[in-house]
């Protein structure tokens, strides 16, 4: 074999960004609706949030409001969070467990935990209403490494049809366990910014050196702006010596997850999914973030750092070390990705420029345009 069919080609070209546009239009905000958050797997939270029959969650995908829970039989079921009766929002709390049934605010008709309609209270000729077509308006759902996955096409792909084909590779980090994990930790944070922001934010570290000088001490790599580390051939990064999560220190007492290798002991991995989720592995536990466009210019963000059970059991578990020190890089990246925002705005401003260290945003924008079409 030569030399140059051995050595990956690396693109080193510049390639243009996306117009300023596609950050702040609501015209292209409601074209990634259809095309992108209904179309795709859209996480809403993770499979303990409703561990037994009867619990429930609620959630919005770009204002549409979806109600997932579990059945008797134990089976996931998530449907569009409307009464059948005459459209008013079935359930307003954002979680909770019914015993057998979601009862409509208004009519008081009832639906079962599959979505049948179950009663009309005072309807005189229930016969002429037929049941079966006008129970709760099913969605898919499905699971995947603990993280509950919505898609509102008609007839989606499987959930693992979409994860295989992601970039990040997220089918490949099994030896993490991460859906054993549970959340220990919840953070939300209201970011004034677009989505997108906050993915190209995710997937680059030009902006590590000034913006992260406390991550910059524990991964090495990070103040020369690199984000991928060349000298490895897994998409890892490697922590400084002695390290092996992230905290001020770059230590913590608690104990690594187990069965992973000695590299994985002293790297970071990370990955995405298009569009919510952004996931950050580390020897002692995980922490994602799940992403929900509220509009062009905000994305609510869910932080959930995650340990194994036995270790959130455990006595004196503390885990404040690695949230207060990724709390800190959060605030950091959404007071940037802010300060995005409003530029991107300007009058001035018709498209950025992506060096080859923003290969990876480059490959989303290539994506996301793929997947949105033409505006
Ligand atoms: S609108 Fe729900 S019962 Fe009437
Ligand atoms: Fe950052």
């Amino acid at each position: 074999m030569s030399d140059t069919a051995s050595t990956p080609k690396v693109d080193s070209s510049a390639h243009p960004g996306l117009p300023g546009r596609d950050y702040y239009s609501p015209e292209i905000y409601e074209l990634e609706k259809e095309r992108i958050f209904f179309r795709n797997w859209f996480c809403i939270g993770r499979e303990e949030q409703i561990a037994n029959a009867g619990d429930f969650l609620t959630e919005e995908i770009a204002g549409e409001s979806l109600l997932a829970t579990r059945t008797r039989e134990g089976e996931l079921r998530a449907f569009y969070n409307v009464c059948s009766h005459r459209g008013t929002k079935l359930c307003e709390r954002p979680s909770g467990h019914v015993s057998r049934q979601f009862v409509c605010p208004y009519h008081a008709w009832s639906y079962g935990l599959d979505g049948r309609l179950l009663k009309m209270p005072n309807v005189r000729d229930e016969s002429s209403i037929d049941r079966e077509k006008h129970g709760l308006k099913p969605v898919a759902i499905e699971s995947w490494d603990g993280m509950l996955f919505v898609n509102l096409a008609q007839d989606p792909r499987p959930l693992r049809d979409q994860l295989a084909i992601e970039p990040g590779e997220p089918l490949s980090w099994g030896r993490y366990r991460v859906g054993e994990l549970r959340v220990a930790h919840r953070i939300v944070y209201e970011v004034r910014a677009n989505w997108k922001i906050l993915h190209d934010n995710f997937n680059e570290c030009l902006h590590c050196p000034s913006v992260h000088p406390g991550l910059a001490k524990i991964v090495p790599i990070y103040r020369t702006g690199q984000v991928v580390d060349d000298e490895r051939t897994d998409g890892g990064v490697t922590l400084g010596e002695g390290m092996n999560t992230f905290t001020a220190s770059g230590t913590t007492a608690l104990p690594e997850l187990p069965g992973l290798s000695e590299i994985d002991r002293c790297s970071y991995f990370g990955y995405s999914t298009l569009p919510n989720v952004l996931m950050n592995l580390l020897s002692t536990g995980a922490m994602s973030y799940t992403l929900y466009p509220r509009a062009a210019d905000h994305t609510s963000v869910v932080s959930e750092y995650l340990y194994r059970p036995e270790v959130i059991a455990s006595d004196g578990f503390d885990c404040s070390d690695m949230v207060k020190f990724l709390d800190q890089v959060s605030i950091e990246d959404w007071s940037v990705c802010e300060k995005v925002q409003q530029g991107i705005q300007s009058r001035g401003y018709e498209r950025g420029i992506y060096p080859q260290e923003d290969g990876i945003l480059h490959d989303f924008a290539e994506r996301y345009l793929a997947e949105r079409g033409p505006a």
